[in-house]
């Protein structure tokens, strides 16, 4: 399965930002320990911290990927325009965080992409992206 994770603004700074919430571990150590765990996907990765290229990116793969993992970041509950992305595409989406946002303030439990998503996966580290994954196998 050819599956593509996505992630949004300031996930760049994983392992390095309020690690006592996102942990210590960076993304891309982490993409490797995906590849070796899902050895039969084919598993690609991009990050953006700007709205509309997170669109385009969702256009460009939305007709020929079999999944999409999202963390959209910030955007999740602010970004109507990706939710219509998400709507508009034929790849399936999963939308992920690392923490259990219904723990944190108020603003952080809408999602306007969740309603457009087969599923959401909240609360589980990093290991969030994996369940995310096994979803779809
Ligand atoms: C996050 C949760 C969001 O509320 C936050 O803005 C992020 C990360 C998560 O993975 O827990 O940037 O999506």
């Amino acid at each position: 399965k050819k599956i593509i994770i996505i992630n949004g603004p300031n996930l760049n700074l994983l392992g390095v930002r309020e690690t006592s919430i996102y942990g210590n571990q960076d993304f891309l150590s982490y993409f490797e320990d995906l590849k070796t765990t899902f050895p039969t996907c084919e598993l690609h990765y991009y990050q953006s911290n700007h709205e509309g290229d997170i669109v385009d990116k969702l256009h460009e793969i939305g007709f020929s990927y079999d999944a999409v993992v999202l963390n959209a970041g910030a955007y999740t509950h602010t970004s109507v325009a990706i939710g219509d992305a998400i709507a508009g595409i034929e790849t399936p989406v999963v939308e992920v965080h690392i923490s259990n946002v219904h723990k944190r303030e108020t603003f952080r439990h809408h999602s306007y992409l969740a309603k457009n998503c087969v599923g959401v996966i909240c609360g589980f580290g990093l290991k969030s992206y994996a369940l995310a994954l096994q979803s779809f196998l």
